[in-house]
C-alpha cells in the first residue's frame, strides 16, 4: 500500500436497480431521489469532500446518466441563470462541481454484488487506501461535530487498517446487514474477529451492523477477486474484508451520529422530515404544518 498520509479517493457504488423504490426508480437512478432539495448521492459526495477527499469514483450502470450530469457543468442552465441575474442559484449550481474535485465514472457491466462493484474501481484506486460510501445510507454526524466519514478518516490515521462504520441494530434486523464481532480496543473501536453478511438472527455473532461507510486498504481487491460467491450468490464486499482480519486487521468504529436507511421508504420519510425541520428555507413553515397534522 502506498504510504499516503490521507484518504484521497472515494468509491460510490451506484449501479443498483433500486427496486424497493419502484415505480419512482423505473427511469431515474435511486441515488437521485431528493431528500428535501438534494439528491442522496450529493449528500454522500459532500460528506466525502468535507472529509478531505477530492477524487470521486462512481461505479455506475445503465440508466445512471443523471448522476454524471449532476456533477458536470450545466452550461445552458448556468447561462440562463446568469442572464436572468439569479446569482444565488448560479452559485448553488456551480458549487456541485468545485474546481478541485475530480470525478471518474466506471461501469459495472453486470450486477454481481457490492464486492464486484468495488472491484470495478480498482484501476482508478490503484494502491491507495480509499473510502466507500453507499448513498442509500444517509449519514448525519453529531451536531457541530465531524461527519461520519470524517470521524472514520481520523480513526484510520491511527490504525492504518480497514475501518467499518457500525451501529447496534435490532435483533430482527441483523439479517439485513454485514454483522461484526470482536475485541474492544477503545471506547468506540473494536478489533474485528468475526464478520458475516446478513446472518439469521440466531446465528449472528452480535448485533453490530455495518452501515454504508468503509475505509478500505487496497489489499481488499485481491481478497474480493479470490473469493467464491457468498450470500445471495453475490460477490460480497463483507467476505473480502473478512479475509483481511487475519492479515492486516480490521476495525469497527461506532460512529457519533445517525444513519437513515434511505433505501427503505420508512428511512427515506424519516430523513425527509428531519432534514426539512433543519432546512433554513422550509423549517419554520414545515414545523407549523406538522403541528397542524391530525395524527
Ligand atoms: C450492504 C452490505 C452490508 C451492509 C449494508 C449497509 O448491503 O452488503 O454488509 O451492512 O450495505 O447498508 P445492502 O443494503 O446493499 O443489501
Amino acid at each position: 500500500m502506498k504510504n499516503v498520509t490521507r484518504i484521497n479517493k472515494a468509491v460510490f457504488p451506484v449501479a443498483g436497480l433500486g427496486t424497493r423504490f419502484l415505480p419512482a426508480t423505473k427511469a431515474q437512478p435511486k441515488e437521485m431521489l431528493p431528500v428535501v432539495d438534494k439528491p442522496l448521492i450529493q449528500y454522500a459526495v459532500e460528506e466525502a469532500y468535507g472529509a478531505g477527499i477530492r477524487h470521486m469514483i462512481f461505479v455506475t450502470g445503465r440508466n445512471k446518466r443523471a448522476i454524471e450530469d449532476h456533477f458536470d457543468t450545466a452550461y445552458e442552465l448556468e447561462h440562463e441563470l446568469e442572464a436572468n441575474g439569479k446569482m444565488e442559484l448560479l452559485r448553488l449550481v456551480r458549487s456541485l462541481a468545485p474546481e478541485d474535485m475530480f470525478c471518474s465514472f466506471v461501469r459495472q457491466p453486470r450486477a454481481l454484488g457490492l464486492g464486484h462493484a468495488v472491484l470495478c474501481a480498482e484501476p482508478l484506486v490503484n494502491d491507495e487506501p480509499f473510502a466507500v460510501l453507499l448513498a442509500d445510507d444517509l449519514m448525519c454526524g453529531a451536531s457541530d461535530g465531524p461527519s461520519v466519514l470524517g470521524q472514520m478518516v481520523e480513526q484510520f490515521s491511527r490504525t492504518r487498517t480497514c475501518i467499518l462504520a457500525v451501529q447496534e441494530v435490532p435483533h430482527d434486523h441483523v439479517k439485513r446487514y454485514g454483522i461484526v464481532a470482536g475485541e474492544k480496543v477503545g471506547e468506540r473501536l473494536t478489533r474485528v474477529t468475526q464478520m458475516v453478511e446478513k446472518p439469521s438472527p440466531d446465528q449472528a455473532p452480535s448485533r453490530m451492523g455495518v452501515a454504508g461507510r468503509y475505509i478500505l486498504t487496497p489489499a481488499v481487491f485481491d481478497m474480493i477477486r479470490n473469493n467464491p460467491r457468498g450470500t445471495g450468490g453475490e460477490i460480497q464486499l463483507t467476505d473480502g474484508i473478512a479475509r483481511l482480519m487475519a492479515t492486516e486487521g480490521v476495525h469497527a468504529f461506532e460512529y457519533h451520529g445517525r444513519r437513515y436507511d434511505c433505501g427503505s421508504k420508512q428511512g427515506f420519510l424519516e430523513a425527509t422530515v428531519d432534514f426539512a425541520l433543519k432546512h433554513p428555507e422550509v423549517a419554520a413553515d414545515f414545523r407549523n404544518y406538522l403541528r397542524s397534522v391530525q395524527l
